[in-house]
């Protein structure tokens, strides 16, 4: 089989932080891992590099934009290595082959007519890059960028988008894990429930010229998407590549939530005016903040790669980002978090594991792997192959799902487990006594070949750490060629491998002192709390004043989904106007998808509580009936006037 997977490609106005580090680490363990499936694998990153921000950054260096985008560019690519992240191909969308791609596209969609010249007017936002439709600006603002968007007029070449609105929606709705996790498959639905524009995809020569030409009007250069989301095809030598014939068709894209529109309508659509088969699968990431807040230049909190590896080292940091977030969720990056997860689950747990078990391998068997003696297995090491089966089997679930916390508790379930079972067998005391030698050789086996499965199943997370357990093991040249389907499998560790301690994997670290910048933030945000913490006494009346504590807000509704085993519960992400998470129990009178788009009234000052798992911040208001059964009717207060998300109710 093959895998074909890819990042977007990162403009270069802005020096790679823990957030690109994410997306592209994202798609390096899933193409380990694919190739551990034995896959035939292509992983492809690069750079942004056209556009109205890239000149404004160049200029504001006082350089060229060539001058600027090598530099931005090449600092992208030089990133990726100190992560162990391996792209097959870096793409960069100044490289000659590119322009020739789009120059190629462009004429062939504008020749069957789904290009067409018209005049427009809009709201520009330079930020974005984009018109933004009168519903998405709030106050007259770019909600994204705080900023006025440009009233702008002009001639311009459109793609017939609306054409294509009717079998995108059907074939979004006839596969269910094109766009996951759901909640975003759900936003599209909804925004596709609208009529669709058409995409104006030129810029003039007159506002801009760094671009690429639009090969039938020299007039214009090619708005920044339309080049863009090109990239996916040039890498693979499109149109007529051998590599274009082999990935394309198992294509999948990893992106972060900001540009899921781009990805899940404007490309599907443009694949469809070229004829060719639609990409397999959409990864959608939510957004890592930092100490809950959201990162930016301004508030100076961005966090760098860089920073992280000198810090922790490159395991840690890959095992923290992959193992803290929900994959489709927001997440908040601290130095305290990163510090936790190194002490408890790799320090304590798998560094602990480890080295107890080579210890007592070289202490108690002479560094070798001793032979299992049969009639000494027991029903718990029975268990213990089960429960490595299952975790190997829910682990590729997991990764192939892109659930990547979840595939990495299964393993730290079986971490576990193993513990235990050096707790429940004492190799220590079986050593004391003569006749247990047998039972003390099975119990070394047993834990041997589970540590190899855990270096196999953790590679694809970190590389370099699994790599360090494989040698150690005397398994290390046959990491690079192994496979689950073959390696997976139970009772692999050859009998007498040598095996040597080798360095600790994970050394406790010392609890990070904060620095001033986090201190300061800390403080503010407690500050903050203790001001807004509410004390309704709900006992009995109340007053005028215990009621003005009560913060009630309208937010709008953009996302909507279903809480597993909790037939009654939704989970709602609302604009309120800062993004928040609320959990209703209104699964049973509403679907996710006709809830996308409303305004409702939120109790917004509300303690936060986690209800199935999900810490629901605040609560959505509702009138609540029952009939003359006794079956409850509830109806969300919503709010029908053109008013502002965020806007108090009086
Ligand atoms: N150039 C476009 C993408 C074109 S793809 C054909 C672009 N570039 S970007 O530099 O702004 O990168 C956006 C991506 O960076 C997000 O989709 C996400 O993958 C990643 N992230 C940027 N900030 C992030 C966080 N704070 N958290 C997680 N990922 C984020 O958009």
């Amino acid at each position: 089989m093959a895998t074909y997977i890819t990042t977007p490609i990162y403009y270069v106005n802005a020096m790679p932080h823990i957030g690109h580090a994410y997306t592209t680490l994202i798609a390096d363990t899933y193409s380990r891992f694919r190739r551990l499936c034995n896959d035939d694998v292509r992983f492809q990153t690069g750079t942004d590099e056209h556009g109205e921000k890239i000149v404004q950054a160049a200029d504001n260096e006082g350089v060229t934009p060539r001058e600027y985008v090598d530099r931005i560019s090449d600092t992208f690519r030089q990133s990726w290595p100190g992560l162990s992240i391996e792209p097959d191909n870096f793409i960069r969308t100044t490289d000659s082959d590119h322009i020739k791609v789009v120059q190629e596209i462009l004429q062939k969609v504008y020749e069957q007519g789904d290009i067409y010249f018209s005049e427009y007017s809009g709201h520009y936002c330079k930020g974005c890059e984009r018109f933004l439709t009168e519903k998405e600006m709030v106050d007259g603002l770019c909600p994204d960028h705080q900023t006025s968007p440009d009233e702008i007029t002009e001639q311009n070449y459109f793609f017939r988008m609306s054409k294509y609105q009717e079998p995108l929606i059907k074939h979004i709705k006839e596969n269910p894990e094109y766009i996951t996790p759901e909640r975003y498959r759900n936003e599209v639905l909804s925004f596709l429930s609208e009529p669709l524009e058409d995409l104006c995809i030129s810029r003039p020569t007159s506002r801009l010229t760094w671009g690429i030409p639009l090969p039938f009007d020299d007039k214009f250069v090619t708005y920044v998407w339309f080049d863009a989301l090109i990239n996916y095809l040039t890498g693979l030598g499109y149109p007529d590549g051998p590599d274009f014939d082999k990935y394309w068709s198992v294509a999948e894209h990893v992106i972060g939530k900001d540009i899921l529109k781009p990805h899940a309508i404007y490309w599907p659509t443009m694949i469809m005016a070229m004829g060719l088969a639609p990409y397999q699968r959409l990864h959608v990431h939510g957004y890592w903040n930092v100490d809950e807040t959201k990162m930016s230049k301004s508030i100076g909190n961005v966090v760098r790669p860089g920073e992280l590896l000198e810090e922790f080292g490159v395991d840690t940091v890959r095992y923290f980002l992959l193992r803290e977030m929900s994959f489709g969720l927001d997440s908040s990056f601290s130095y305290e978090a990163v510090t936790a997860r190194r002490n408890s689950d790799l320090a304590n747990d798998l560094g602990n594991l480890f080295s107890r078990v080579l210890t007592m391998i070289g202490k108690y068997a002479d560094f070798k792997v001793p032979e299992i003696d049969k009639p000494s297995v027991t029903e718990e090491d029975r268990l213990l192959v089960d429960a490595m089966e299952e975790m190997i089997a829910e682990y590729s679930r997991c990764m192939n799902s892109f659930e990547f916390h979840k595939g990495l508790q299964a393993v730290w379930g079986v971490i576990g487990m193993m513990n235990r079972y050096i707790v429940t067998n004492a190799p220590w005391e079986l050593a004391k006594e003569e006749d247990q030698a047998g039972r003390l050789n099975t119990v070394l086996y047993f834990l041997a070949d589970s540590l190899r499965i855990l270096a196999l199943v953790l590679g694809p997370v970190m590389p370099v750490a699994a790599g360090k357990m494989a040698a150690a093991l005397g398994m290390e040249e046959l990491m690079d060629a192994a496979t689950l389907q073959e390696d997976g499998c139970w009772g692999k560790m050859v009998a007498g491998t040598v095996i040597n301690k080798g360095e600790q994997l994970f050394p406790r670290l010392d609890k990070k002192k904060k620095g001033k910048q986090e201190k300061q933030q800390s403080q503010k945000q407690k500050k903050k709390k203790k001001k807004d913490a509410p004390e309704v006494d709900m006992e009995g009346l109340i007053t005028f004043e215990q009621f003005g504590k009560v913060e009630l807000r309208v937010a709008e509704i953009i996302a909507a989904e279903k809480i597993k085993k909790a037939d009654k519960l939704l989970k709602l992400t609302l604009k309120a106007p800062e993004e928040r998470t609320v959990v209703a129990g209104i699964a049973k009178h509403y679907t996710p998808e006709e809830l996308v788009g409303k305004k409702v009234i939120i109790v917004a000052n509300l303690k936060p509580a986690k209800l199935m798992g999900v810490t629901s911040q605040g609560m959505v208001l509702a009138a609540k009936e029952k009939d003359g059964e006794g079956n409850e009717r509830l109806v969300l207060s919503t709010v029908s006037g053109d008013i502002a998300v965020g806007s108090g109710v009086a």
